[in-house]
């Protein structure tokens, strides 16, 4: 079974293969520039993206994803949210680190605290006339700098919140036994990120509705 995911971020592309490759199914990049509409909700975003889509798919059986992500920070009220990408290609990564200088302290679960964030995730599945949404969230912080060369966008400044042995994601500063023992997503392998990947949670959360369905 093929699957198109619609998208022009090789980075998403090469999750979505790992992930998939697991359960047999082969993704397909499907090019195709969406307009991305203004809206504050990432849902949203991805039901308008696949709604344009749909139309120019190959066959009119051939199923289709659309998986829309954003880094919602909490000083900073959610920011840059939606407008993640937008923000990633003009104050960039510094940008984000340097609004965010003041808020720091020794006390690591308090600078946890202050410098908390999460990545959210929604995928969008369209077969067979009908589409299925689905939703994942990475809780985590943000760096103080820079660190690592994997991954892609905010993966640099990202650090994952540790995992306790059912998968579910800890407090700040609380230790679990699947830690990146500070390492942000960027200084991690792609393997290792999908443990506590937005994506990959949106992407478990819809296949378990699709089976659900039947
Ligand atoms: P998109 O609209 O879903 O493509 O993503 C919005 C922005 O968030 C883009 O600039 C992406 O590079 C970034 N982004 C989405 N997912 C991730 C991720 O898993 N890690 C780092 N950055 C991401």
């Amino acid at each position: 079974m093929t699957l198109w995911f619609m998208t022009s971020n090789a980075g998403k592309v090469a999750e979505a293969k790992e992930y998939f490759s697991h359960l047999g199914i082969t993704v397909e990049q499907f090019e195709f520039e969406a307009i991305e509409p203004q809206a504050d909700d990432i849902e949203i975003v991805a039901l308008s993206k696949i709604e344009q889509a749909i139309p120019h798919l190959p066959n009119p059986s051939d199923q289709l994803l659309v998986e829309d992500a954003g880094l919602f920070v909490g000083a900073l009220e959610g920011f840059p949210g939606v407008y993640s990408s937008y923000s990633l290609e003009t104050i960039g990564l510094h940008g984000i680190l340097k609004l965010m200088e003041h808020l720091q302290s020794e006390d690591p679960v308090m600078d946890g605290k202050l410098r908390n964030a999460e990545f959210r995730a929604v995928a969008a599945l369209y077969q067979n006339g009908q589409t299925i949404v689905a939703e994942g969230v990475c809780p985590g912080r943000i760096a103080h700098q820079l660190d690592g060369e994997e991954g892609f966008g905010f993966d640099p400044i990202f650090i994952p919140a540790d995992l306790d042995e059912n998968g579910n994601a800890l407090q700040a500063g609380e230790i679990g036994v699947t830690s990146t023992h500070g390492a942000t997503f960027g200084g991690i392998s792609l393997e290792e990120k999908q443990a506590y990947s937005h994506r990959r949670r949106a992407l478990t959360s819809l296949v378990s509705k699709l089976d659900r369905l039947g």
